[in-house]
């Protein structure tokens, strides 16, 4: 495979975090997922959030979004606290763009209105909007499907169709849930690439949650590994595999980056 990215971004570490998740805790009917948990995403950085199913990772994103709200603790993005911000006001004002783990498009919409129906709130020069459109199309290969309804698309055009509509506005901060699934090995290599673009070209920073581990550590800066409610090890990709807490909650011990 493509060696997708050669270095890693250090001198993000100086700046204030752009998001930063404290003392946090979510219950859902009683049971308790996050546990006074926190965390910090700098700007600039790829940050993978990994944890076993049902962890809380798209929890988190969502919290983060504003979908839903913590039942103690708060969210900062730029340094101000989002709490009480609703999703449409805190995406647009904070420029935030979510690829959720399910969904995202509409259903009886073709790939072509599903991107120009986002488009029309998130690019407000018509111009921008339909070059935009015409670059993600071309870039995520939706040629063939461009006016076919979404709900007919493969898995993986799918997918595509969703992290194309969270790119439509260049976001500031892009928290991806599952990008990899049901992609194939040379979209997953494609999307990879478009990240670390955006990061070296737009300084876009991106959260992005994953089960395909190698594909994500790739183009991670550093990562953290969720357990029990709460951050329990983070690091770089080869400290993150070698931490005895994160191979025992996530890992195993016999895990290699291929
Ligand atoms: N609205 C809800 N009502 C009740 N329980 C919920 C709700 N949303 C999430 N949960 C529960 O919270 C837990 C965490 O779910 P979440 O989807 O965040 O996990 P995840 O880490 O994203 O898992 P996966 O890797 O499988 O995607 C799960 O046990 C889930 O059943
Ligand atoms: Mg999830």
């Amino acid at each position: 495979m493509a060696i997708i990215k050669k270095f890693r971004i250090k001198s993000y570490k100086e700046n204030k975090p752009l998001l930063a998740v404290k003392d946090i805790s979510m219950s859902f009917e009683k049971r308790q997922i996050l546990k006074d948990l926190s965390f910090e995403i700098h700007k600039g950085s790829i940050v993978g959030m990994l944890g076993p199913n049902g962890v809380g990772k798209s929890t988190i994103i969502n919290l983060v979004c504003g979908l839903i709200s913590p039942d103690k603790g708060d969210i900062f993005i730029r340094g101000q606290k989002v709490n009480d911000i609703p999703i449409f006001t805190r995406t647009s004002k904070y420029n935030l763009s979510v690829c959720p783990q399910y969904g995202g498009y509409l259903f009886d919409l073709s790939t072509l209105d599903n991107l120009k129906a986002v488009g029309e709130i998130r690019v407000k020069n018509q111009r921008a909007r339909s070059e935009r459109i015409e670059y993600l199309i071309s870039r995520f290969q939706l040629e063939e499907v461009r006016d076919i309804k979404a709900r007919l698309l493969s898995g993986g055009q799918k997918r595509r169709l969703t992290i194309a509509m969270a790119l439509l506005g260049e976001p500031e901060l892009l928290l991806l849930d599952e990008p990899f699934s049901f992609l194939d090995i040379k979209s997953i290599i494609n999307i990879q690439e478009i990240i670390v673009k955006l990061q070296t070209e737009n300084r876009i920073t991106c959260v992005i949650t994953d089960h395909q581990i190698s594909a994500l550590l790739k183009i991670c800066d550093e990562s953290f590994v969720l357990a029990e409610g709460k951050v329990i090890a983070k690091g770089t990709p080869s400290e993150l595999i070698k931490n005895p807490e994160a191979q025992s909650a996530y890992f195993g011990d016999s895990f290699k980056i291929n």
